[in-house]
């Protein structure tokens, strides 16, 4: 097995099987249903294989307190944004502890968790949102999604009867359990994790395959649960991953995966979060690179590297690899940051991610400095087939 440890101590499963589930979903017939979004469901998924560990369900208050005020569980784990369940009033106000709820899916029905009511509590989601995300603008895709929820909350240990199952690339799919097998079959003692929700350009290949000269192997997990709309599509993202791999990567030393997770883009935060979370898939490290998880100016270029200065190295488990800006430098002939070029900034290749949208989808390849060309063609083809499908 791999020797990282997870977060906690404990890689958490709360996935029933067997007479267990059996009696579970039989007692999920007669109680209250409480209706789950697809980001709950992912939450539910993640907490259930332990990639959330240590959380073995939705916080409690004091949990919640607790992390929004110090980035800390109340026993001092490090945890840095809430993972909680939300309710519409009406349930809120009938729920009684102790209870146990099943978690229903909202468009499909299927029951994915069962809940145990502990505890209820309101919140003020203006607090949430800017000690969570910095801010209470409503153009936040992040502050926009909590905002719209109602302020009750549940707190309690949930027990999975179902999981989603992925529509697609489905063989990328690993849970926590299964990556540490993998690395140790490998023979990795040394993993970096690679958090994206965007295609993998020069400069994300540069500072994977600098951190890979120094570790073992790489564990490529891109995050494909919910993000905003003007994203690359997953789908489109996965075959972009692919063809880059099978051209420019040793085979034998990456593993690639998804996350199945949400993309919460709370910058700074979500780097913590992101970082225990491939902790606990069996990664030593994790790259940190310019704006982690950040989405428009809410965060300055660094602060997602800065905000691990918070916490010990024995607190956080797991080596951060933090990466300057980087870019193609015309002079050096190279990829390379401020660290390794003396060059101007007009040496240095820059293209916004508006611009680099707006060429793959008027079918232009960006340049193959700044994007590998296999990568921009199976961009341009997956947008331009999402553009004829699109309503
Ligand atoms: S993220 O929201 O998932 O962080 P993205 O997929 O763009 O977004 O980034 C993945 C990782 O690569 C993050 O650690 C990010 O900081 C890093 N990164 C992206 N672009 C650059 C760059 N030009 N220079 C250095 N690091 C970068």
């Amino acid at each position: 097995m791999s020797t990282i440890q997870p977060h906690g101590g404990t890689l958490i499963n709360r996935i029933a099987e067997g007479q267990e589930r059996d009696d579970l979903v039989k007692l999920a017939e007669g109680l209250r249903k409480i209706r789950v979004n697809a980001w709950t469901i992912s939450d539910i998924d993640c907490i259930g294989v332990g990639a959330f560990s240590p959380l073995t369900g939705f916080l409690k208050q004091d949990d919640y307190r607790s992390v929004l005020d110090s980035m800390r569980l109340a026993d001092g784990t490090v945890w840095s944004i809430p993972v909680t369940l939300a309710v519409e009033d009406d349930v809120f106000a009938n729920l009684a502890i102790g209870e146990k709820v099943a978690l229903v899916g909202d468009t499909d029905g299927v029951v994915y968790a069962v809940l145990d009511v502990e505890q209820t509590y309101r919140v003020d989601l203006k607090e949430e949102a800017v000690k969570v995300y910095k801010t209470d603008d409503t153009e936040h895709p992040g502050v926009v999604k909590l905002l719209e929820r109602p302020n009750g909350y549940v707190g309690g240990a949930i027990t999975v009867l179902n999981r989603p199952k992925p529509e697609r690339f489905q063989e990328y799919y690993f849970d926590p359990a299964d990556t540490r097998k993998t690395f140790a079959e490998k023979g990795w003692r040394t993993i970096v994790g690679f958090q994206t929700r965007n295609p993998v350009h020069r400069a994300h290949e540069y500072i994977q395959k600098s951190a890979m000269e120094i570790v073992d192997g790489l564990f490529l997990n891109p995050l494909v649960g919910e993000t905003k709309s003007d994203d690359v599509p997953a789908d489109v993202r996965m075959r972009s991953y692919r063809v880059l791999l099978d051209n420019y990567y040793p085979k034998d030393r990456v593993h690639f995966g998804v996350y199945p997770a949400a993309m919460r883009y709370a910058g700074p935060r979500e780097a913590i979060m992101h970082a225990m979370v491939r902790k606990n898939y069996g990664c030593t490290h994790f790259i940190v690179g310019r704006d982690h998880a950040g989405v428009g100016d809410y965060y300055g270029t660094y602060e997602a590297q800065e905000i691990f200065r918070n916490f010990t190295a024995e607190e956080l488990g797991i080596t951060p690899l933090f990466f300057e800006h980087s870019f193609f430098c015309t002079k050096c002939g190279n990829m390379a940051s401020s660290k390794t070029c003396p060059h101007d900034k007009a040496d240095h290749m820059h293209l916004s991610g508006t611009k680099v949208r707006a060429l793959l989808r008027n079918g232009e390849c960006p340049p193959p400095e700044f994007t590998r060309p296999e990568v921009a063609k199976v961009l341009i083809e997956g947008l331009a087939e999402k553009a004829v499908t699109a309503p």
